[in-house]
């Protein structure tokens, strides 16, 4: 049943109400200025919100290693709503990030019945060469395939541990009917988003998942899940400065100094704390309050920006004492570019989008059908002018095809101001896709032969 509350992230209905998905899910708008060299989806406000984009984009200042992690569903053909993900990605592999691609065979499988051997094929002939086609590098890319990575499943099975079926019914609305391989779905999927930061597959380092909103609810449920197995911490104080508190937990609770029977173990306790205050003066930080007997530690010269550091160092630490040392994913969301003809692109209404393979002759029938935001007349348009906002050729130049903000907002004002016409406007879209779609099939033909490189030694 559709429910306001709840995002479904496997409708094929989704909300556009982005202000009040911001709000209600307590995402952050995305500041374009704190980005370098924004790209196209950034500069047009496409990439609208994000979760803990700043850690990402303190890594880039830095010159320090972060990672992408993104995920596709072998279902169907690539369209071009596919296509704004990997636009991302792209931007991000640019900036430094080495990118891992979840094939999401088993979700697939799970949700819409698509066999293991088909989900493969259609990833790699279908996906993955349009991926590459559209500029990902190989050398920094590994493709695996959910069903031939245990370590994703191993994830996906512990960190069950932490969540339970009614947090599943009211995250996914799942029920007693809901059958149970759709139900492992959503771990699988925090075992994709998590597993880049494992020693194995590139070590702790921030990972950012770029998705459209409906992906939202598994993000959330990662950073509910990494937050529980965190033993460490880190919370403003009221009064300045940073806390450091223990969460003890059975697993831990000897290494943080908790007996079986609920008493504290000094020993146990001093060491630990002396770890982190050896940690904490490894920033530079000096004055330490530490209370053992309670599980705090107050560092009062720390502000909220030293907390990202302060998390990182204690992740390490937790590690070395054999904890998971998991960090929250980091994430951005884009908004969806309006089908054809008005409702939602969808795979299975090939009227209501381009695929990455149509002709040029089926993209400009498509375009011509589009909706537009034209008058009735012409001289009603040249008069008032057209409306971009629910013009589709306008939208997808801006969203896809024309990279040169001048040459977008000449289009705008011209269409805006009634000098151009719908049908002029939709000749214009059509020249730019054209362009975009030939060099796009032409560098399919180029990485044909080469698209194994791109795949991870798990999924050959
Ligand atoms: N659930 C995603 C979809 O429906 C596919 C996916 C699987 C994914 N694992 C992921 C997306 C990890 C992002 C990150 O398309």
């Amino acid at each position: 049943m559709a429910n306001a509350d709840r995002i479904d992230p496997w409708s094929s209905e989704q909300s556009t109400d982005y202000d009040r998905i911001i709000d209600q899910f307590g995402l952050s708008n995305v500041d374009t200025d704190m980005l370098p060299n924004p790209g196209m989806l950034h500069r047009r406000g496409v990439v609208f919100a994000h979760r803990d984009l700043d850690v990402i984009v303190d890594s880039i200042h830095r010159s320090s290693s972060f990672g992408v992690l993104t995920g596709l569903m072998p279902s169907g053909k690539m369209h071009l709503g596919h296509s704004m993900v990997i636009e991302q990605v792209r931007w991000f592999q640019e900036h430094g990030a080495d990118v891992t691609v979840a094939v999401a065979d088993l979700e697939a499988l799970a949700t819409r019945g698509t066999s293991l051997s088909v989900g493969r094929e259609t990833a790699i002939s279908e996906y993955i060469r349009n991926y590459a086609a559209l500029g990902l590098d190989p050398e920094k890319t590994n493709v695996y395939f959910q069903s031939s990575r245990p370590a994703v499943q191993r994830l996906a099975f512990t960190l069950g541990q932490r969540t339970n079926l009614s947090e599943f019914e009211s995250i996914y609305g799942f029920h007693g009917g809901t059958n149970l391989s759709h139900l492992q779905a959503p771990m699988v999927q925090v075992g994709d988003i998590v597993h880049p930061q494992l020693d194995e597959f590139g070590g702790l380092r921030p990972i950012v998942v770029p998705v459209g909103v409906d992906q939202d609810p598994h993000l959330r449920l990662t950073r509910d899940i990494t937050h529980k197995t965190n033993w460490f911490n880190v919370k403003i104080r009221k009064s300045g400065g940073l806390n450091i508190a223990l969460s003890v937990q059975e697993e831990n609770q000897h290494h943080l100094g908790i007996n079986n029977d609920g008493t504290l173990e000094m020993s146990a306790r001093n060491t630990v704390f002396s770890e982190i205050k050896n940690v904490i003066s490894e920033l530079g930080f000096s004055d330490i309050r530490s209370n053992p007997k309670h599980g705090v530690i107050e560092i009062l010269g720390a502000t909220i920006h030293d907390r990202s550091n302060i998390r990182m160092k204690l992740l390490s630490l937790e590690r070395k004492m054999g904890g998971m040392g998991l960090m929250p994913p980091c994430s951005t969301y884009h908004r969806f570019a309006v089908g054809m003809n008005g409702g939602k692109m969808s795979s299975s209404k090939p009227e209501s989008t381009i695929f990455l393979d149509d002709s040029i002759e089926h993209m400009e029938r498509k375009v011509k059908r589009a909706i537009s935001g034209g008058q009735p007349t012409v001289e009603e348009h040249r008069r008032v002018g057209g409306d971009t906002s629910s013009d589709v050729a306008y939208q997808y130049l801006k969203f896809f095809f024309e990279d040169d903000d001048s040459a977008l907002n000449e289009v705008r004002n011209d269409y805006e101001s009634g000098r151009l016409l719908a049908g002029d406007l939709k000749n214009i879209c059509i020249e730019k896709a054209s362009e975009w779609l030939q060099n796009l099939s032409e560098r399919r033909v180029m990485w044909e032969d080469r698209l194994s490189e791109f795949l991870a030694p798990d999924a050959i």
